[in-house]
């Protein structure tokens, strides 16, 4: 048995998941894996870096940047990388592809799907969304009573909630924002807030987190600040911990994933 576990191929999770995800990885008898047991706080960096040595893959979060010193610590097995997150901004995607393209490592990358976000914000309202049939950001900015921003953090999306985008807002509406606080300009959107430019503002995601407690957008009365919790049910965190696990899965044995991050 000790021989038959240890030719399975070798998984690290990065954070104790939900435990959906840990049984589905233990059921399928088809890995052995380790695992930094704490929801708490995230895995240091340098126990990461030693933890991470000759895995076949790996079960991150987004607290872990997943760079180029952590895939040279991971080493040439690594070849399925699988986050519990919808957003990839905590992955060097120029690493991957690098490496995808000069080095046997192929990393695939299996990750959540926005689904779950959709189900949570969209329940009884007209939808407006850049990605529907196409509305362009200014009268999503002009027609919108609330406008909810749920798109990824990318080069093309840092800072795209500006005093432009604010300025075409109605004063009635409200923003809200559960992605990324990296596509807001902060500066900006207290500019608005405190002008009466918009009505309010509800904040899951800031740039930092924790947002510290001096941080201006607290001394305002219409803006609602939460420590990126918008996932956290039992229900969405299990149903992304068994995706996350399912993604590792099938990208070991080198099947689709359920969803996978094109590089
Ligand atoms: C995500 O899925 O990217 C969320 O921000 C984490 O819950």
């Amino acid at each position: 048995v000790q021989r038959e576990m240890s030719s399975l191929p070798r998984v690290y999770i990065t954070r104790q998941i939900p435990p959906e995800g840990l049984k589905i990885l233990s059921e399928s008898g088809q890995v052995q894996f380790d695992l930094w047991d704490s929801d708490d706080v995230p895995v240091p960096r340098k126990e990461l870096l030693q933890k991470v040595k000759g895995v076949d893959a790996l079960l991150c979060v987004l607290t872990e940047k997943i760079d180029a010193e952590l895939l040279d610590a991971a080493g040439p097995n690594l070849r399925v990388l699988s986050t519990m997150s919808v957003g990839f901004d905590h992955l060097s995607l120029e690493e991957l592809k690098k490496r995808s393209v000069t080095s046997d490592l192929l990393p695939l990358v299996g990750m959540c799907n926005g689904e779950y976000v959709g189900k949570c914000v969209i329940t009884d309202c007209v939808v407006l969304s850049p990605s529907l049939p196409p509305v362009s950001m200014d009268e999503l900015a002009s027609q919108s009573d609330f406008l909810t921003v749920c798109c990824a953090l990318t080069p093309e999306t840092k800072d795209i909630c500006n005093k432009d985008l604010f300025s075409k807002m109605k004063k009635t509406s409200i923003f809200i924002n559960t992605s990324r606080g990296g596509v807001v300009h902060q500066e900006d959107l207290y500019e608005a807030l405190s002008s009466g430019q918009i009505a309010g503002a509800g904040l899951d995601v800031t740039v930092p987190e924790p947002l510290p407690t001096s941080h201006p957008l607290f001394t305002l009365n219409n803006c609602v600040i939460l420590p990126h919790i918008a996932s956290a049910s039992y229900t969405t965190r299990n149903a992304m911990s068994a995706l996350a696990a399912n993604n590792l899965l099938l990208g070991l044995k080198g099947q689709p994933m359920i969803k996978e991050l094109k590089l």
